[in-house]
């Protein structure tokens, strides 16, 4: 599936495996018959047996992810539907949608996360300015060198900036899986835990399409080191999320996350002082 994009001055600029069905890229992961397949439509299930999981059957280092998912319709409350990104290890890397479902009428919540070397406690938790559960919407991750960028129909709702000049190690050398889930998690999906899920509703169902994948494949043979080589651009090869103009947001991507922030955004981890009396380092360096 590798696919040769496009051409910059002079140097092939590469992009490699972009795709729309399901079965080229992902495979189930559990409860199987927790699945229906409609033609490009993917739907998963959660019912009071079991929730149901897929992972993409290849890890990536750098690009972009994209899905569409259109959440669980009226009475969401206690479960949670993930689409994320991860390494494997103790020490692993991880970016996170979390959405959170909630009683029939009253908004889903996004939380998203970022671990990094194994350590996550990132949170943020925004509502979305649209109803995700009437409709399909993409969500999406950007993952170059220089950041990790959160998209919501290609909205940045979240930036996490490479800060290893301050000291602050940066995900940038374990290819990632993809994946996504349903599962109950009324223990503390909504309003902290005390709406619980109410089984007689189920199942819960999250619906998906659109699948792309527009990023550097990483054979499970070759090594973290390797793969930080290969993917990354140099004299004769440019990976097109290494050009220039995606090293940054663009100054109206900038001011979209600073209405996202201002008009959406309801936890912020960076300004929690109940539970980081002493700022993450990464927040005082923040600046959009
Ligand atoms: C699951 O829910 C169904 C329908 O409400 C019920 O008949 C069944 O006993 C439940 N099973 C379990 C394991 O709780
Ligand atoms: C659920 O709805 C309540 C009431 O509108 C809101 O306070 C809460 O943030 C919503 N989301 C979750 C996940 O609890
Ligand atoms: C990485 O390099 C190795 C050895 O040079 C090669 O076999 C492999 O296919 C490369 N992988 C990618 C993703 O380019």
């Amino acid at each position: 599936m590798s696919a040769l994009v496009g051409l910059f001055v002079g140097l092939s600029l590469v992009g490699l495996v972009s795709s729309a069905k399901f079965d080229e890229l992902f495979q189930p992961s559990w409860a199987l018959d927790h699945f229906t397949y409609e033609g490009e439509l993917l739907r998963l299930k959660l019912d009071n047996y079991s929730g149901a999981g897929f992972q993409s059957k290849s890890k990536y280092l750098f690009g972009k992810v994209t899905v569409q998912i259109k959440l669980v319709e009226g009475d969401s409350a206690g479960t949670v539907t993930a689409f994320y990104m991860s390494s494997d290890g103790p020490t692993h890397n991880e970016f996170d949608f979390e959405f959170l479902g909630n009683s029939t009428g009253e908004p889903y919540l996004v939380q998203t996360n970022v671990y990094v070397n194994g350590v996550g406690n990132r949170e943020q938790r925004l509502n979305l300015w649209f109803d995700p559960t009437k409709d399909f919407h993409s969500y999406s991750f950007l993952w170059n060198q220089r950041h990790v960028v959160f998209l919501v129909d290609e909205t940045p709702i979240r930036l996490h900036t490479n800060m290893e000049n301050k000291g602050i190690p940066y995900p940038k050398d374990q290819p990632m899986g993809v994946y996504s889930s349903i599962w109950n998690a009324d223990d503390w999906a909504t309003q902290g835990g005390r709406v619980k899920t109410d089984w007689s509703h189920a199942p819960f169902v999250a619906s998906y399409k659109g699948f792309e994948i527009a990023a550097c494949e990483v054979p499970a043979s070759v090594t973290s080191a390797d793969s930080a080589k290969n993917c990354s651009s140099n004299g004769e090869r440019r990976y097109w999320w290494d050009e220039p103009t995606l090293s940054e947001l663009s100054s109206h991507q900038s001011h979209q996350l600073l209405w996202v922030k201002a008009n959406h955004m309801v936890y912020d981890y960076c300004t929690d002082t109940a539970r980081f009396p002493v700022p993450p380092v990464e927040c005082l360096h923040h600046h959009h």
